[in-house]
């Protein structure tokens, strides 16, 4: 099958993820800005990944816009893969069926912009003054303190066993 992975990331993570998956597939992988309806009608199956900003996937609005259904979504966020985290961003996400995998990027503060570094000092405050902390919570104020990278390519794994199961490669 004729696969694609289409990515949108700010800041390296999702892409590194995207271009881990797309070696282990042996399948094409580009940044969203450069997808288009007509580049996507080539595929078979479209995979989409996106970093996390406020539970909401990046690029999933403008990738649906395309009118491509995504055979796989995968999203990359500083939060540890809490099972009610990853409920809340595919109800959010209004992801219904669709497979969907989450893995575990980091936070690269100088490759932010002003206004998302602001942001997510701003998140990091608010959340330090709350009383009764959620368990996601607790771990996104340690995280936030600086620069860290959780990312691991065994991570994919589930999502590369769906992928090849269903046709057994690209
Ligand atoms: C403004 C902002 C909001 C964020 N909100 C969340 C969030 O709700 N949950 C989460 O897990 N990570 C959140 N993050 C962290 C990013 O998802 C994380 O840094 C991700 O690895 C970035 O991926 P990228 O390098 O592909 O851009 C946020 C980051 C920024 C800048």
């Amino acid at each position: 099958m004729k696969t694609i992975i289409v990515y949108e990331s700010k800041t390296g993570f999702t892409e590194r993820y995207a271009r881990w998956a797309a070696e282990s597939l042996g399948c094409e992988c580009i940044s969203l800005k450069d997808a288009s309806k007509d580049k996507l009608a080539g595929y078979d199956r479209v995979i989409f990944g996106g970093w996390i900003m406020a539970n909401m996937i990046s690029g999933l609005p403008k990738f649906r816009e395309m009118g491509v259904f995504p055979a796989v979504v995968f999203a990359v966020g500083a939060s540890p893969a809490f099972e009610e985290v990853l409920a809340q961003i595919r109800e959010q996400n209004q992801l219904g069926e669709t497979p969907f995998f989450y893995f575990e990027g980091g936070v690269d503060y100088g490759r932010l912009g002003f206004v998302q570094r602001m942001m997510l000092k701003m998140m990091k405050k608010m959340t330090e003054k709350k009383k009764d902390m959620t368990r996601q919570e607790a771990a996104i104020v340690q995280l936030l303190a600086g620069n860290f990278d959780h990312t691991d390519r065994g991570q994919l794994e589930e999502m590369l066993a769906l992928v090849k199961r269903s046709d057994n490669g690209c």
